[in-house]
């Protein structure tokens, strides 16, 4: 059983998985290696992560591996047509519909799950949490992995409250995830979709962005090598301290409101660009947001404040307040780089998506012996991947003589 929007989009959707596949090298030689042997035959595996082509082509990898398969997307502004019709004609059950409704969202996230898988892939927290709640579809669990920074936040606190009710790895924190997917994948795709949804003028502009972290680090290094003129706004002195080093402007987010021509937010917090800071802005400001949630920019402040809303262009809705200044709102606030732009590269995704595999791999193999907590990724998974990628971007690496591993203590 599937629902998706109308199984006639396939085309398109094959050919954009067949276009990602050629860059994901990767996940490539993780078929090679495992799709004969089928080391997942016999479980079910549940993935909830945005379903683009990558997305597309790890659970058919999944599937190759003998798992049976059942996707919904993270977000259905994220969630492309014609990639869950590519799936369906590939005969792999899939709950989802671009645009659904929040209620829809957590029907099909209900259907996903209905199969009682043994394994999922979280990408967030949403399914952990129907998960948590209802005991009956988690009869089968043996783990979970769970893809970004905002869904490890949320485990921790299921952690904290003796509220982890199964094992779940911590995919984000790998090596091979959050030092590429969340510093250069963001920062590119970032960008791409701004640029391609306002058409605007990077180059020249002041560049507001909230966070030093991975995510933002990646797009603040992006818009100053586009040359823009970039302010960073932090809460952790480490982090502001590292931004100021990196050659940065560093301030407020009261006292950046006035400067900016577009604001960029990645923490995972809320209410990071609020009332306070609309009536500070320039007319026909831009502002962005690349974190998980829609929180981060207080879109209800945003309306309070506003005589009228409208559509300027896809994905951009300008508020005009009462005293008539313009501020845009990109992809209504929802991760930018994804609803309104393609992703990640398919060669960062790649990396993630070999995590997530050898993780499923590590679950079934071990995941009954695991407890009810988040566990790291092992640390042999995360230099596997970056062992088998330097090989496919043909890179070498020197070795250590035992001479050298014995003066370094190793
Ligand atoms: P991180 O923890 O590395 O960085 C967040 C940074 O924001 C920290 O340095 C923190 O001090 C700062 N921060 C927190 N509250 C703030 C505030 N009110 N004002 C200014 N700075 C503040 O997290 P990471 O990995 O960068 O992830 C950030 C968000 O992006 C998460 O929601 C994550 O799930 C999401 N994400 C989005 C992706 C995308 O494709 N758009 C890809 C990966 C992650």
């Amino acid at each position: 059983m599937s629902i998706i929007k109308n199984p006639e989009l396939y085309p398109l959707g094959l050919q954009k998985i067949e276009w990602v596949k050629r860059f994901m090298p990767v996940l490539n030689e993780l078929h090679k290696r495992y799709a004969e042997e089928k080391p997942l035959a016999g479980l079910k595996v549940s993935v909830c992560i945005h379903l683009e082509a990558k997305t597309a082509y790890l659970a058919l990898l999944l599937r190759d591996l003998g798992a049976s398969v059942c996707v919904t997307g993270s977000n259905p502004l994220s969630t492309k047509d014609e990639i869950c019709a590519a799936l369906y004609h590939l005969g792999v059950d899939v709950f989802a519909i671009h645009g659904a409704s929040e209620e829809e969202y957590y029907e099909h996230i209900r259907h996903t799950l209905d199969f009682c898988p043994h394994i999922i892939i979280d990408d967030g927290g949403d399914f952990v949490e129907m998960l948590t709640n209802n005991h009956e579809l988690a009869k089968n669990l043996i783990g979970g992995c769970e893809e970004t920074t905002t869904g490890i936040h949320r485990l921790r606190v299921r952690e904290r409250n003796n509220a982890l009710n199964f094992p779940m790895i911590a995919v984000n924190d790998a090596n091979c995830k959050h030092l590429f997917d969340n510093v250069h994948g963001t920062g590119q795709s970032v960008w791409d979709a701004i640029m391609f949804t306002t058409n605007n003028m990077v180059s020249g502009r002041t560049i507001v962005v909230a966070g030093y972290g991975f995510c933002s680090r990646g797009i603040a290094n992006r818009a100053k090598g586009l040359g823009a003129n970039v302010i960073v706004t932090e809460v952790n002195p480490f982090r502001a301290l590292e931004a100021a080093m990196d050659g940065f402007r560093v301030m407020k987010m009261d006292d950046a409101a006035p400067l900016g021509d577009i604001f960029v937010c990645a923490t995972g917090c809320n209410d990071v660009i609020n009332k306070s800071h609309f009536d500070l802005m320039k007319d026909d400001c831009m502002l962005a947001n690349a974190g998980h949630f829609d929180v981060e920019i207080n879109k209800v402040d945003l309306k309070s404040m506003s005589v009228k809303v409208e559509e300027s262009k896809p994905f951009i809705e300008t508020y005009t307040l009462k005293s008539g200044k313009r501020i845009n709102l990109l992809a209504d606030g929802w991760l930018v780089n994804i609803v309104a732009g393609n992703g990640h590269p398919a060669e960062i995704m790649d990396m993630s998506f070999a995590i997530q595999t050898l993780c499923v791999l590590h679950l079934a193999k071990h995941g009954k012996g695991l407890q009810n907590k988040l566990y790291d990724v092992p640390r042999e998974i995360d230099y596997d991947v970056a062992m088998i990628k330097l090989n496919a971007m043909g890179l070498g690496l020197d070795e250590l003589t035992d001479e050298q591993k014995e003066y370094l203590g190793m």
